[in-house]
Order: structure tokens, then C-alpha cells, then sequence
């Protein structure tokens, strides 16, 4: 098998690789392909200032593992939590920039994905064509902790207590009137707190999130298919919640499968993997990865990342706020793709990552390559070395761009 460079990857057979761009020189021409390895678990960080590329290049990076080689595709699973509702737009063809993908010889191609979301946005999807399902979570995955944070309560308060007192006498599955209900026949509470909290548990019922049965992990994650978790209709709390279950369900789903399939290969046997590697792709990562407490953070970073890569799960994280993130992010990312950046403290917290195999600081290198959108500074630490490249074209239509008052 022909053997290429390949970021990512100790060698360079070119199997399960992503073909995310081209070298860029400080002229503006561009040189051989960039290869980025697709098979290994992964943390990959890209970041920029607002407009450069940096939700683009996320979605070139998820076209390419769609299209890799089919026995390798089919035991990788693609999870995209979508803040801002953007990355539905994949299902279609780039028709916008169809002159920029004759350059590179690549035709202009909409990509298989499926939507959760509320079910206002499902109606709207099937509508324009695209296979979706509402997102429905489990009331019981749900612990007192979670609670809290959704309702901006503290687990001292009286009325939360109230609330995990109840949760913790429940049994098997049940719904948010089963919670309601139970709360009703505590007799230690008095009338009022059972109404508050109550109050509380009726705000969760508006939000049509939450059932007596949910989406099992299964069915999000599924060996060579996209998913978009798309999180637009619902406010920053659901938001950090929903990501931090679904992310703890696989980490732990893929705990089991490893567990099984060590067992199996123990006995000579082999299994099929019900939830297979996964890739969860998150842009505004800052939002679940901030420099304060978060419950998001706590699954993301004890468990993603320092513990990820033997079960098999991967990040590919976009932000625009590196300096807002919590520093552990910068240390664990193997791979860093870095547009345009100007903001000083973002530099400052680039810079603190100061691998001994590099020449100049991240912050120098990025200011180099200057305002050109999709150009990034790549800082790879499996080969140690940095390189400039040119993120190529998308095949599908990019969604998210800013609205201008001249269209
Ligand atoms: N690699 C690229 N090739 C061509 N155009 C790009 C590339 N990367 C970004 N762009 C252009 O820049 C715009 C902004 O990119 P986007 O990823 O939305 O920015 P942000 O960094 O804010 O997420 C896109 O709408 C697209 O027109
Ligand atoms: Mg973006």
C-alpha cells in the first residue's frame, strides 16, 4: 500500500486517512496533500478567530471519515453536538462554492446524517427531506445533580432535596408525572415545597425533553453514520446537561464493549460491537468546557480525555475562546488546528503549549499565516512538528455563515 506523511500516526500506510487540505506557503501556493490519521482515538482542537473556518473545517474533517474505506467506517460512530443548529445544511451539496471545488478536483455532494432535536425542528427537517427523530431522554438518567443545574438550584436548597429525596425512592424507569406524583405523597413536606417543586418539575415538562423511556445510546451512535444532536432550541443549561449524559452513556458504553471484546478474544472468539468507537464532535466547545465547575466538563475531561483512548473514544472540539477553556483541554489535545487568531489572551493561552520540537511559539506562527480563511496552523505531537496548510473545500453546503445586511 502506497505510504504517505500522515498527521496523527506513527506510520504512514494510507489506509483510514482523512485528506483534510494542503500545505500552504507564506506566497499563498499550495503544496502535496495533508493526510490526518482517522483510525486512532483522538483529541483534536481547532481554533480561530470568529469567520476563519473553524466550524468548516470541523465539517470537512466529519465529510472525510465519511467517506473512508468501508470496513473501517463501519466500526467508528459520529456524534455532532450542534450549538447553533448549523450542521444540518451537510445533507446537502456545496453548490455555493462549486468554483473552489473544481480547483481541487471534487464535486459538490450533500452526506448521510440524521437529526435528534425538539420536535418542532424534526417536523421542519423530515420537511426538507432529512431523516430525523425527537430527542427524548430518559427522566431516570437523570440524577439530583443534573436537577439542579437545569433549575439553577443548589443541591442545599430545601426544595432540591425535596426533589432527590424522591428521585432516590423511585424504581425502574418512570416519567416526570411519576416524580411529580411521588413527591406528593411525601409526608414530610409540607404543602408549599411540594408546590415549588413541583413548579420546577412542570418547567422541565415544557420542554418536552424528558420521557419515561429516552434514545439509547445505540441508536445515536451507530457504526458509519453522522449524528446531530442539534441543541439550538434549548437554553445553555439543557444544553451542558444533554451533552453531559449522552457523552457519560457512551464513555461508559464503550468501557463495556472493551470489556467484552478482551473477554472474547481471551476465548479466540470475536464480537460484534454494538456501540463502536466513537467520535463526538463539538463546536462552541467553551460552553462545556469552561475554566469553572461544569457537569459537562467533569465527563469530558476526567473521562474523555484522560481516560478515552483505551475505550475508544475521540474529541474533535472547535472554539473560539481557547483563553476561556479550561487549560487541561490545551494539554490533552494531540492535534491542534489553529486559524486566525488575534485576541491576545488566546495567543497567550496557545503559547502555553510550548512543545520542545517547535521552532517559534503557536502565537508566531499563527500570526503568520495571515487573514486568509481556511488557512491553519496544524501542531501535531504524535510526529512533534508543525505545519501550514489549507483546509481543503467542503463537498457539502456549510451552513452558520453570518448574516449580511447586502443579501
Ligand atoms: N477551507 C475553506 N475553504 C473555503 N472557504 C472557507 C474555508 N474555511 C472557511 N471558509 C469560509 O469562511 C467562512 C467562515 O467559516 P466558519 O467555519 O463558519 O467560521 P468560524 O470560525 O466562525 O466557525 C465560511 O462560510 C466559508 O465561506
Ligand atoms: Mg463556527
Amino acid at each position: 500500500m502506497e505510504k504517505v506523511y500522515i498527521l496523527g500516526r506513527r506510520n504512514g500506510i494510507k489506509e483510514g486517512v482523512l485528506r483534510i487540505g494542503r500545505y500552504y506557503a507564506i506566497d499563498g501556493s499550495l503544496g502535496s496533500d495533508v493526510y490526518l490519521d482517522g483510525l486512532k482515538p483522538h483529541v483534536i482542537l481547532i481554533c480561530g478567530k470568529r469567520g476563519y473556518g473553524k466550524s468548516y473545517t470541523m465539517a470537512t474533517i466529519i465529510e472525510e471519515m465519511a467517506m473512508m474505506e468501508e470496513n473501517l467506517k463501519k466500526n467508528i460512530g459520529i456524534i455532532i453536538i450542534d450549538t447553533l443548529g448549523i450542521f444540518w445544511t451537510m445533507a446537502f451539496p456545496n453548490k455555493k462554492q462549486e468554483e473552489e471545488l473544481k480547483k481541487w478536483k471534487m464535486d459538490a455532494k450533500g452526506i448521510d446524517i440524521k437529526i435528534f432535536s425538539s420536535p418542532e425542528n424534526v417536523e421542519e427537517y423530515k420537511k426538507k427531506g432529512i431523516p430525523a427523530r425527537e430527542l427524548v431522554m430518559k427522566t431516570s438518567e437523570l440524577a439530583p445533580y443534573h436537577w439542579a443545574q437545569l433549575f439553577g438550584l443548589s443541591l442545599k436548597d430545601y426544595v432540591m432535596a425535596v426533589i432527590a429525596r424522591a428521585i432516590d425512592r423511585m424504581k425502574g424507569d418512570y416519567s416526570l408525572n411519576d416524580l411529580i406524583n411521588e413527591i406528593s405523597k411525601d409526608e414530610k413536606v409540607d404543602e408549599r415545597t411540594k408546590a415549588i417543586a413541583e413548579n420546577f418539575l412542570n418547567m422541565a415538562k415544557s420542554w418536552n425533553l424528558f420521557g419515561k423511556d429516552g434514545i439509547e445510546i445505540k441508536d445515536i451512535v451507530k457504526g458509519g453514520k453522522i449524528s446531530i444532536i442539534d441543541l439550538s432550541p434549548y437554553g445553555e443549561e439543557i444544553k451542558v446537561v444533554i451533552t453531559a449524559i449522552i457523552a457519560r452513556k457512551i464513555f461508559e458504553a464503550r468501557v463495556k464493549e472493551r470489556k467484552k471484546y478482551e473477554e472474547a478474544l481471551l476465548k479466540g472468539g470475536k464480537i460484534k460491537e454494538e456501540v463502536p468507537i466513537t467520535w463526538l464532535a463539538i463546536d462552541e466547545a467553551h460552553v462545556f468546557l469552561p475554566n469553572e465547575k461544569s457537569i459537562s466538563k467533569d465527563v469530558l475531561i476526567k473521562q474523555w480525555m484522560r481516560q478515552g483512548r483505551q475505550p475508544g473514544v475521540a474529541l474533535l472540539l472547535a472554539t473560539q475562546r481557547v483563553a476561556s477553556m479550561d487549560e487541561e483541554v490545551l494539554s490533552h489535545a494531540d492535534i491542534i488546528i489553529s486559524h486566525r487568531l488575534t485576541a491576545q489572551d488566546d495567543i497567550d493561552a496557545l503559547n502555553k503549549v510550548r512543545p520542545t520540537y517547535m521552532h517559534e511559539s503557536i502565537g508566531e506562527a499563527v500570526r503568520r499565516i495571515g487573514e486568509e480563511r481556511g488557512v491553519a496552523v496544524i501542531i501535531d505531537d504524535v510526529s512533534e512538528s508543525m505545519h501550514v496548510i489549507k483546509v481543503r473545500p467542503r463537498m457539502s453546503w456549510h451552513g452558520g455563515e453570518e448574516p449580511s445586511a447586502k443579501h
